[in-house]
């Protein structure tokens, strides 16, 4: 039994998946001939309404391909306050593009309110930094961005001249979510980068999708980043087996968590979030490291992060390990 909450990054292939890695056709990569690749790239274009796609190594590799392509040294990009891109990928963006975050609040869904953009976009002068870019996300901490709000959110980037990339590394979560198809989004932005290793389940590998002169910028930049990788179609073939099998499965993950926090919401004094498949857990301050204690001994694996915990519910994760979770919070608040 899988009984690690921490991320849905945590899952490994399935038999059937590596078959398909094994099983897969493959060429060299750099010179664009691994079949398996392209069909996957393809594959992802078509899904997305999208002239081309390109396949890399992390969600990380793909942002990072994918502001590079968009801006130039000295530009700015605007972003969410708690984006990934611009708290957790090392400033990608400023190290290696010489860009310049402008970061903008979020409300406590990871939402951006369009008229902070406007607001932000500096007036063209010689002392400004050009404000080239607006970076999304969706989801945002498992929060569903509204295909009507990234709608809105794109139109103001697009009146003040900006480009627009999604950070979808949970696309697909939200498109479950929501019942739509991931063009809702993808078709509002110039760029998306969509994980295969988060919930879809593949080992590794992350879509950048575009039209195809920001893609073939994007594939230098993926060389220059070390990213131009030769047989990568067995890599590929887990993230075609994923299209397949996976993307259906999503919501799945999102009852579970469903359940579990309806359960764990009966508990005194226990704040439960949940959405899609992510939980935020926040118990009594006093509570925390005790709860932590009794968590860990049980074997549950999750991020006990003050003063709100993680727990991400993925393919892994079983009714039983569902059960053994509600029992072992029930266990301990019944102290
Ligand atoms: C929202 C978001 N974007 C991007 C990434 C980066 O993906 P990777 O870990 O494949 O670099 C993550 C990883 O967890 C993420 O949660």
């Amino acid at each position: 039994m899988q009984t690690d909450f921490r991320s849905d990054t945590i899952t490994q292939a399935t038999a059937p998946m590596r078959a398909a890695m094994a099983a897969a056709e493959v060429g060299d990569d750099v010179f664009s001939e691994d079949p398996t690749v392209n069909e996957l790239q393809e594959r992802m274009a078509d899904l997305t309404g999208k002239e081309a796609a390109l396949f890399l190594s992390s969600g990380t590799q793909s942002n990072l391909a994918a502001v590079l392509a968009h801006g130039q040294r000295g530009d700015e990009y605007l972003i969410g306050r708690n984006y990934h891109i611009l708290i957790n990928e090392a400033s990608g963006a400023s190290a290696f593009g010489g860009l310049a975050p402008w970061p903008l609040a979020v409300d406590d869904r990871g939402s951006i309110d369009p008229a902070e953009v406007a607001s932000a976009v500096k007036e063209p002068d010689q002392h400004h930094p050009v404000t080239r870019m607006l970076c999304l996300e969706n989801t945002t901490n498992g929060h569903v961005q509204s295909v009507e709000l990234v709608t809105e959110l794109a139109a103001v980037a697009h009146q003040n001249d900006m480009v627009v990339h999604l950070d979808g590394a949970r696309l697909f979560n939200a498109a479950a979510a929501l019942e739509v198809p991931i063009s809702a989004f993808t078709s509002q932005v110039e760029t998306a980068s969509l994980c295969l290793s988060k919930g879809l389940g593949a080992p590794t590998g992350s879509v950048l999708v575009g039209d195809k002169k920001t893609i073939a910028q994007a594939f230098r930049m993926r060389k220059m980043l070390g990213g131009g990788t030769r047989q990568a179609g067995h890599l590929a073939a887990a993230g075609l087996y994923a299209l397949d099998h996976h993307v259906e499965r999503l919501v799945e993950d999102h009852r579970r968590a469903e359940r579990i926090a309806a359960a764990l919401s009966s508990l005194e004094g226990l704040g439960v979030v949940q959405a899609t498949n992510m939980l935020w857990i926040t118990p009594p301050a006093e509570l925390h490291d005790a709860l932590d204690a009794h968590l860990t001994t049980q074997g549950i694996g999750f991020f006990p992060w003050k003063p709100t915990m993680r727990l991400v519910t993925h393919l892994g994760i079983d009714d039983q390990a569902e059960d053994l979770l509600i029992s072992s919070f029930q266990e301990f608040f019944a102290r």
